[in-house]
């Protein structure tokens, strides 16, 4: 099978996602790195793109640069992923969408709920792809959990239990470290920290598991450490269109939890739990039956889990091997098999409502709100 070509905009050298996405990309032989722009200094990021092996006049020093460069060739590259920071991925997405490039954009996808419709609009004009890095929704097991919810292997869905929540920024003698300020500062994060940054991966993988979109939420914000002029603690509740119940904490100041993604989804005749540090299991409990761990690798998982699993039973696979399972069904999507599970601009743009309604729904006493992108209502 012909590689397809894939080019990065930002995760440069010593960034926190760039490494996932290379080591994902480059997994499974269906592409290969061949152009980038990868760090915001120019000379710093054309050199690190040659070091990892892109052709000199194809590493560019910036990303309006790449998309010249690119929209030019015959052999251009087949897919942009725009791991930058947040307040860029509209400009990077929205240019390269219309120039007919392929884009996969981590989250959030944009800043307002404005720009994530036009994102919408102009992925549906092109015809080109637009996904979301909600690589969690990528695990195995996490394909199983909504394959069986889908087969009705628990019911109906009553409840949606979900957390993520860690204590990395807990340190209040911590708090002015520059690297971890911006994410409290709204000229920088913008209108939420922890919510916007952890709480969205979780809503996200709320809808993807049960299978339906989120419609109103209330919330409450805290910024547990008073200098903070953003959350860095927030408990959502919300209700789903077919009318589950969801519930869920994301917190920075959770000291000894460590990375604390988990959901549990409880229906009429079973309840499933799922957790990001123990992955390669899901727990299943049939009601009145007993607890029953399913392994990824084992026999009888449907057939998105055993796609996107590559090493034996009981051996781990992780963090990158998921995001290696995004770009595995971009490249099916690029070469015409849409994937299901791929996270589309849809679920960026509900995402950047949810943030929104969140923080207007903290600031109004915890007031219930519609939390649908207007396109959406
Ligand atoms: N999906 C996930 O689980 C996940 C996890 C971590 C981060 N993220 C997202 O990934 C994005 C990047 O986060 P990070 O933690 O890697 O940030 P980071 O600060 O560690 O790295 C950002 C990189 O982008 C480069 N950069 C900045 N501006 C640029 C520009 N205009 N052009 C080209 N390169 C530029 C920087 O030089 C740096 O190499 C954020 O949007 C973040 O929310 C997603």
């Amino acid at each position: 099978m012909k590689k397809l070509k894939w080019g990065m905009i930002g995760g440069g050298e010593g960034s926190q996602i760039g490494p996932a996405h290379r080591l994902g990309a480059l997994a499974d032989g269906r592409f290969e790195f061949t152009a980038g722009a990868l760090d915001h200094r120019p000379d710093v990021g054309r050199e690190y793109a040659q070091r990892l092996g892109v052709a000199e006049d194809r590493a560019y020093g910036d990303w309006a640069e790449m998309l010249a460069g690119e929209r030019g060739r015959e052999d251009r590259v087949d897919l942009v992923t725009v791991a930058t920071p947040n307040s860029t991925h509209f400009e990077i997405t929205k240019s390269f969408l219309e120039a007919g490039f392929n884009v996969l954009c981590e989250k959030p996808m944009t800043m307002t709920v404005e720009e994530g419709e036009e994102i919408v609009k102009i992925a549906a004009a092109s015809g080109r792809i637009c996904a979301v890095n909600y690589c969690y929704s990528a695990y195995p097991m996490v394909r199983q959990a909504r394959a069986m919810v889908r087969a009705g292997e628990i019911g109906k869905v009553r409840l949606v239990v979900t957390n993520f929540s860690h204590g990395h920024h807990g340190d209040a003698t911590d708090a002015d470290n520059p690297r971890v300020r911006w994410r409290y500062d709204p000229a920088m994060a913008g209108v939420s920290g922890q919510f916007a940054d952890c709480g969205i991966h979780a809503l996200h993988m709320a809808s993807f598991i049960a299978d339906d979109e989120v419609e109103s939420l209330s919330a409450d914000f805290a910024s547990t450490i008073a200098s903070r002029k953003l959350e860095d603690d927030a408990m959502v509740n919300f209700r789903m269109s077919g009318g589950t119940v969801g519930r869920l904490w994301t917190s920075s100041v959770a000291i000894g939890r460590q990375h604390g993604f988990d959901i549990q989804v409880f229906g009429e005749t079973g309840g499933l739990r799922w957790e990001s540090e123990q992955p390669n299991q899901l727990i299943y409990t049939p009601v009145g039956g007993r607890t029953q761990v399913i392994e990824k690798g084992e026999a009888g998982l449907c057939e998105d889990a055993q796609r996107l699993s590559r090493v034996a039973i009981a051996h781990p696979e992780g963090f990158p091997l998921a995001v290696a399972n995004i770009y595995c069904d971009l490249a099916d999507a690029i070469a015409g098999e849409a994937r299901d599970g791929l996270p589309d601009a849809a679920a960026g743009v509900r995402s950047m409502a949810a943030v929104y309604t969140a923080v207007a729904s903290a600031k109004d006493g915890g007031a219930w709100m519609d939390a649908r992108p207007p396109m959406f209502q």
